[in-house]
């Protein structure tokens, strides 16, 4: 019998099995993470693209693991091209890409009633409907494969796209037209819809992938490791006679974009998004008809979700949760867009796999506005192929209700399949040496008093000086999507920060080229490179520079709708509640921060500062929403740049030909208007000759073109 004291016995057993990893020292660690990073890229290969690892996950996921622990110590090992500073984008160079005709968003997610009860109240509110009264939603499975956006023009298959970054896709149309499930053609002008984008998700049937795998145990072949995999593998296959053979299915469950011959939108609006998809499964696509529902209330909603939650296992795809959309097209523009999600869609995702593990200590991280988050510190455990070893507690409440305590045994689970988090601790398995865990009175950094807003769940540093925000902002400051200073990295700051060379944003702008290049780990070159990149940054748009300060509330998305409206990033100074919630997305707790954030005489003293260090506030072209006329230059062209151009950077040309009207695409085909060449082009531009429908334009006349 598995009495508590065994079970405590075997759970320590098992664990005493993990081996430790030392450090090493610099040299070593040197040639280690070389090391690493070749094995990493090249088992990377091996399951992103061949679709055919040679490790398991967990070996893999081990491999990983060390190159980050390495680089933590030394952070001057970190290279850009390192495995660890790959951001998730499935392009591969075997396929063209192409841009989608609408971004494809994510979905928000859900875990729980709870949240959809939430999520409906969001709804509610964003359509200005009472509480009181119920909206209708469709309820359809998510389907756990690859997503494809297929385009119809003049009712035949023009192209099929994988997902790619959300705005650009891999061009798989001819692994898409061996699909028995795609229509290579379909009645859209009935409908009076000349072009039309359909979103939907390549899956292979569980018992259909099992046969293969048996089939190819038989033949000694490697196996494949999931159905999903096998299905997003497949749509990259190079032999269109090869994805036939894996058995994929396409379902439809989005119509994404529908323009009639003449331009217009011909989204049909008159009907639910449940009769849009009816429609299509009239027109020969496969849509989950009996697996969707449209429910009457969110009540509903959350049964329905349940229901199928139970029954997940029987259902012949791998579906990893449902979808919930507003139905009504009319309720679903009234909801709007993140730049990540759809506001009027959330998933319901299921339950994902669990593990479990010791609580063995917790550490509180300050953010960038001042949130202490608990960091549970984890004995390593490996949960659905990952290990975990440290997982974010949220708030003080989400220790208080689960009633965590110091050394006990917890529950793990990867929900979503990405982010873990602690279920509960296993009281059953308590020897009484656990300890409370005391929620910190003061800030862990700065020692300030700990402050915590009545709507929220946070405590709070206030003292804006605080290092580790200042160190946040930076790091924030710096980021992608922010001023994207190119190779200045979270390393670095913490480095300058700890030299006292970085005390406010300000000083980022004041680093000195001789400090910089005399420190180890820097040339001449490297400290030449960080200083011309922080001065590029200077001249950013005032979106990027109002995301980049860090104001709580204020995104991507809303930084941009602001910058369209101002001249100067001090007018918002000026500016009232009123003002911000004329502005179609922006809501009451957006302007609520920004004022509040105006309203400090530090923070205008800094703006002010930032300009005179020469950092641009002023709107730039790239802040005006771009409203292409007909008449311009390039409308209606695609066009491609080859070879090295010398009047200007690729990213620059690619903004300029957009800006005339033209479309980028990345392949010479008949689809192809122009080519641009520059220095050194090579097949591109032979091929563009070959086909004899491209106009080839230098760069001399590509500029004359779009500046007339
Ligand atoms: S709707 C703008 N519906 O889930 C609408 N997505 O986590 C966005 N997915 O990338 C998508 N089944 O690949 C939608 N019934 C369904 C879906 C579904 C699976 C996938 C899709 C998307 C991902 C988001």
């Amino acid at each position: 019998m598995y009495t508590p004291d065994r079970q405590r016995q075997l759970f320590e057993r098992s664990k005493q099995l993990l081996q430790q990893q030392d450090k090493v020292a610099t040299d070593a660690a040197r040639q280690e993470a070389a090391a690493l990073h070749q094995v990493i890229v090249y088992h990377e290969w091996r399951y992103y693209v061949l679709n055919d690892p040679v490790v398991s996950d967990y070996e893999y996921d081990q491999l990983y693991k060390r190159l980050e622990a390495l680089e933590a110590w030394y952070p001057e090992l970190i290279s850009p091209d390192s495995p660890t500073q790959r951001v998730s984008n499935d392009l591969t160079e075997d396929f063209p890409s192409v841009a989608h005709l609408v971004p494809m968003l994510s979905l928000a997610n859900s875990y729980n009633a709870e949240d959809l009860f939430d999520f409906d109240t969001q709804v509610k509110k964003l359509c200005g409907l009472d509480a009181g009264v119920a909206v209708q939603y469709n309820v359809e499975p998510k389907f756990d494969g690859g997503s494809i956006a297929l385009v119809y023009e003049n009712d035949r298959l023009l192209r099929a796209a994988t997902r790619g970054n959300g705005a650009m896709g891999e061009d798989i149309t001819s692994n898409a037209r061996t699909m028995k499930s795609v229509p290579l053609t379909a009645a859209f002008s009935q409908h009076q819809i000349h072009r039309v984008e359909l979103r939907g998700e390549v899956v292979i049937r569980k018992d259909r992938f099992e046969r293969m795998n048996e089939e190819r145990a038989e033949r000694g072949q490697s196996l494949f490791a999931n159905p999903r995999n096998t299905a997003t593998g497949g749509l990259r296959m190079k032999d269109p006679k090869e994805v036939t053979n894996r058995g994929l299915e396409a379902f439809v469950y989005q119509l994404g974009y529908a323009v009639s011959e003449d331009g217009q939108d011909q989204l049909p609006r008159r009907i639910t998004h449940h009769e849009g998809i009816d429609l299509l499964g009239t027109l020969g696509f496969k849509i989950p008809r009996e697996e969707m529902k449209v429910c009457q209330n969110i009540q509903e909603v959350a049964d329905f979700c349940r229901e199928w939650e139970a029954k997940r296992e029987a259902y012949p795809y791998e579906i990893d949760g449902m979808v919930v959309k507003v139905d009504s097209l009319a309720l679903q523009d009234k909801c709007g867009y993140t730049s990540h999600h759809p506001r009027w869609a959330i998933a319901y995702k299921f339950k994902a796999k669990q593990g479990t593990t010791k609580l063995l200590n917790v550490e509180y991280q300050v953010g960038k506005i001042g949130s202490v988050t608990p960091v549970a510190k984890l004995e390593p455990v490996t949960v659905a192929g990952v290990s975990i070893s440290s997982v974010s507690m949220h708030n003080e409440d989400f220790i208080r209700k689960k009633d965590l305590r110091l050394g006990d045994t917890v529950l793990v689970e990867r929900a979503g399949d990405v982010i873990p988090y602690i279920v509960k601790p296993l009281e059953e398995l308590r020897n009484g040496s656990e300890r409370r865990i005391v929620f910190p009175k003061k800030c862990p950094v700065c020692e300030t008093v700990l402050t915590r807003a009545k709507n929220e769940a946070a405590w709070r540093c206030d003292n804006t000086t605080c290092d580790a925000q200042v160190v946040q902002r930076m790091i924030h400051h710096i980021s992608k999507d922010a001023m994207d200073i190119d190779g200045f990295g979270k390393s670095y700051v913490e480095r300058f920060h700890e030299l006292g060379w970085l005390r406010t944003l300000a000083d980022l702008y004041r680093l000195r080229y001789d400090h910089v290049a005399g420190l180890d780990g820097f040339g001449d070159k490297s400290a030449r490179n960080l200083l011309d990149a922080i001065e590029r940054a200077k001249q950013n748009p005032i979106s990027r520079f109002l995301f980049s300060l860090s104001i709580h509330h204020l995104g991507k998305k809303a930084s941009k709708l602001l910058a369209a409206e101002i001249d100067h990033v001090l007018d918002l100074a000026q500016w009232t509640t009123e003002d911000f919630t004329n502005i179609k997305d922006i809501g009451p707790i957006v302007a609520e921060n920004v004022i509040a954030f105006f309203a400090q005489a530090p923070n205008i003293a800094l703006l002010k500062e930032l300009e005179r260090l020469g950092v641009n506030l002023r709107q730039t072209e790239a802040d005006r929403p771009r409203a292409v006329s007909a008449d311009a230059p390039l409308a209606g062209k695609t066009i491609l740049f080859t070879g090295s151009l010398q009047l200007m950077g690729r990213k620059e040309a690619q903004e300029k030909a957009e800006k005339a009207g033209a479309r980028n695409i990345s392949a010479v085909s008949s689809k192809l208007n122009i080519l641009v060449v520059g220095e050194k082009a090579g097949s591109k531009l032979k091929k563009a000759q070959a086909l004899g429908t491209v106009q080839i334009l230098t760069e001399e006349e590509f500029v004359a073109l779009i500046e007339n």
